[in-house]
C-alpha cells in the first residue's frame, strides 16, 4: 500500500503526536517556527488572515506539547492548494512533514477533493524531494513567484498530487 493511502484520521495520526486546529494563543510558537524555517516567512498577519478564511489550519505537537509543525490547506470546488507546511528545525526529518502531508491528504480526500497543489521554491531542494518522496509531480513553473532578497524574484514550482 503506498503511504497516501495510509488516512492517519483512521490511524489516530500517531501515538507521539496531537493534531489541532491552530488557534490564535498558538501564534506564538506559530511564527517562531516560521520565521526560523523561511528566509522570507509568513507574517502574524497572514496567519490572523488564514484563520479568519476557514482553510483547514493543523498544528501538530509532541508527547511534552511542543509545536512540532502546522500546515494550511485551502479547499477549493475539488482541489486543494497546500498554502504552507512547517516543521520546527530541530524536529525536520524525522517524518513529521510526511506526517503532516498524510493528514492533509486524508482531509482533502474527505472533503472530496481530486487533488492537491502546491507551490515550492526550485532553491527549496529539501521540500521538492519531500514532497515528490510522497507522489507530488511538478506540472508547471510560476514565473516570479516568490519574493528575493535585492528585490529580485524567484519562480515557483507547481506541484500536485492526484488523491
Ligand atoms: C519541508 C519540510 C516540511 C519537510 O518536513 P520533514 O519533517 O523534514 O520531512 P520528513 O522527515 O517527513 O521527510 C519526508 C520524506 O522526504 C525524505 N527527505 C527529507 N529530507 C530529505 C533530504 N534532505 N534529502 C532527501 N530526502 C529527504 C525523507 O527521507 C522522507 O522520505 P521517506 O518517508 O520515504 O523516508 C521541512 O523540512 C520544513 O519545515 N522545511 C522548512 C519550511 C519549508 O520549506 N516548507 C515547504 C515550503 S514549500
Amino acid at each position: 500500500m503506498s503511504a497516501v493511502q495510509r488516512s492517519p484520521l483512521e490511524s489516530g495520526v500517531s501515538p507521539l503526536f496531537s493534531l489541532a486546529r491552530m488557534q490564535v494563543d498558538d501564534l506564538p510558537a506559530v511564527m517562531a517556527i516560521e520565521n526560523d524555517v523561511y528566509p522570507h516567512p509568513w507574517t502574524h498577519g497572514n496567519f490572523l488572515d488564514s484563520l479568519y478564511s476557514g482553510y483547514e489550519i493543523w498544528t501538530l505537537r509532541d508527547a511534552s506539547a511542543l509545536l512540532a509543525g502546522y500546515f494550511l490547506l485551502m479547499l477549493s470546488v475539488d482541489e486543494a492548494h497546500l498554502l504552507n507546511i512547517a516543521v520546527r528545525r530541530s524536529m525536520q526529518g524525522q517524518g513529521i512533514g510526511r506526517l503532516m502531508l498524510e493528514h492533509a491528504a486524508a482531509l482533502a480526500r474527505a472533503r472530496d477533493m481530486k487533488s492537491i497543489l502546491l507551490e515550492v521554491r526550485p532553491s527549496n531542494d529539501r521540500a521538492v524531494m519531500v514532497y515528490e518522496r510522497y507522489g507530488f509531480a511538478g506540472i508547471g513553473i510560476r514565473k516570479g513567484y516568490y519574493p528575493l532578497a535585492g528585490g529580485n524574484r524567484e519562480d515557483a514550482i507547481v506541484m500536485s498530487l492526484a488523491l
